[in-house]
């Protein structure tokens, strides 16, 4: 975790630290930028968002710094909570002054006081957070470091500053944050600070749902997600914040036959999926690609353990899932409706011998999503049975060529009706009615099914023979 102290001071080189350094000096106050910046210059992370204390007003450290910067600079002052952000350029600086924080039990309202940098560090998640960089001009760049942060970083360790028992409960949001750092850089959680998190467990239901949102995705988006989530199972977490998860957990056996634990499957998905694609809301679907496995799980004596129509029962369970979890309620959940739904089918073809007619419809129904359903199939073959993988696999290709193939021939990617409804309704004088979806549907199923190629002349011909057997007349 050594830098140099050049390489460190590189880092607060840019013009607006040394305005800040200037204004702090003349104000008489201290001035250090804190948490996440400076952690993350150790880390060797991009981070944008910078933080400044100031012991003494950080508002007025953000007015006078805003003044040197002039006409480059954007000052905005939240007044109630005794914060400012500069803006300037790419920059955008946080101003707060060192404060003495506690919660009261039942409450998220907080009694602030003002206080040392002592006191503001203490007051900090985990003392990897809590590091701090001088900005004064005879201390510039001097770490402060009064809790082992830089040492816990180099062991790689996440530990509160205080007793863990009590910045818990000044924000319990703090016990997912530990799991994500865990699983976003590679971390462990401090044995003492895991304890406090399984005592504190409960209290996370007093924070909302957007905060507690925004840290899960963080876990999903890290680089190995099963990393988060067995920590959140672990500690207990889990049932609180995502109960139909854990129930995807234990192995079940009768008459001597047993399914697969179906958390350890779902977490094993999700890591393979991680590591070809970072796309937020696959990532969400390989998470829930089983998710309505328990509420289908029935055990038959002649075929064993099934979970008939789990994806479908998976892609009605998701509105309720995103609507609890403060989820986007838009077209990334139905994105993630759709992965679910179709998640078996490439691998249903790949049994099977592959027709163009299967493949043509695959293609109508993912649409556009086509690749990233095809990620999501290869990630979900775990067998631990390698002839098994081997061949699902394989065949695998053949339905991925298969795909462009038809696809080169038929564009039925994104299938627009040769013929629209209105045609349909000119051509035979017929209002909006049954038969009209009738002769659409026929001419989507028999260009789907390869009868009649995707073109516009086969379509009509094809539409004026099926209207004869209907009895309709052209007019
Ligand atoms: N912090 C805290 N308790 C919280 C949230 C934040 O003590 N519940 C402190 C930490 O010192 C943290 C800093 O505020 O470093 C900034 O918080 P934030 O921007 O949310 O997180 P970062 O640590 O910067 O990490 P990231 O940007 O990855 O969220």
């Amino acid at each position: 975790m050594y830098i140099s102290e050049e390489e460190l001071l590189s880092h607060i080189a840019a013009k607006p630290f040394k305005l800040v350094s200037e204004a702090a000096d003349e104000m008489g106050v201290e001035a250090y930028v804190i948490g996440g910046y400076v952690r993350d210059i150790f880390l060797n992370r991009p981070s944008k968002d910078i933080d400044i204390v100031a012991v003494g007003s950080g508002i007025e450290l953000a007015k006078h710094v805003a003044e040197k910067l002039g006409k480059r600079a954007y000052l905005s002052v939240f007044k109630n909570f005794g914060t400012a952000q500069v803006k300037c350029g790419d920059l955008e600086l946080e101003f707060v002054g060192a404060r003495r924080e506690s919660y009261s039990h039942d409450s998220r309202k907080p009694v602030v006081e003002d206080g040392t940098l002592e006191d503001d560090q203490n007051r900090r998640d985990f003392t990897i957070n809590a590091l701090a960089l001088c900005l004064n001009k005879d201390r510039y760049g001097e770490l402060v470091d009064p809790f082992g942060g830089l040492e816990d970083m180099e062991e790689l360790t996440i530990r509160t500053p205080l007793d863990p028992d009590i910045t818990f409960s000044d924000d319990p949001l703090r016990m997912m944050r530990a799991v994500r750092f865990a699983s976003q850089l590679g971390f462990f959680i401090d044995p003492d600070t895991f304890e406090a998190i399984i005592r504190n467990r409960q209290r996370i239901e007093i924070i909302s749902r957007e905060r507690i949102a925004d840290e899960l995705n963080k876990i999903v988006l890290s680089p190995k997600p099963s990393v988060g989530f067995e920590l959140l199972d672990k500690c207990g977490l889990l049932s609180y914040i995502f109960p139909e998860l854990c129930a995807l957990k234990g192995v079940e056996t009768k008459e001597g036959i047993g399914h697969k634990d179906n958390f350890a499957h779902t977490l094993m998905v999700l890591d393979r999926l991680s590591r070809t694609s970072d796309n937020l809301w696959l990532r969400w679907s390989a998470l829930l690609h089983d998710i309505g496995k328990p509420a289908t799980k029935r055990f038959d004596p002649r075929l064993g353990w099934t979970f008939h129509n789990h994806n479908f029962i998976g892609e009605k369970m998701i509105p309720t899932i995103f609507r609890k979890m403060k989820l986007p309620m838009n077209e990334k959940m139905k994105y993630v409706q759709k992965m679910v739904n179709l998640h078996m089918r490439p691998i249903a073809l790949s049994d099977d011998e592959v027709t163009d007619s299967a493949i043509r419809r695959l293609l109508f129904e993912a649409g556009d999503d086509i690749d990233d359903l095809m990620k999501l199939c290869e990630a979900d073959i775990t067998s631990k049975n390698p002839e098994k993988v081997r061949r699902f696999l394989s065949n695998f290709q053949i339905v991925r060529s298969k795909l462009a193939e038809i696809e080169e021939k038929d564009r039925v990617r994104n299938f627009q009706p040769p013929i629209t409804g209105e045609e349909i309704m000119e051509t035979f004088g017929l209002p909006p009615s049954r038969p009209v979806g009738v002769l659409k549907e026929a001419i989507k199923n028999a260009i789907l099914d390869g009868v009649i190629p995707n073109e516009r002349e086969a379509a009509y011909q094809f539409m004026l023979e099926r209207a004869e057997k209907m009895k309709l007349k052209k007019v």
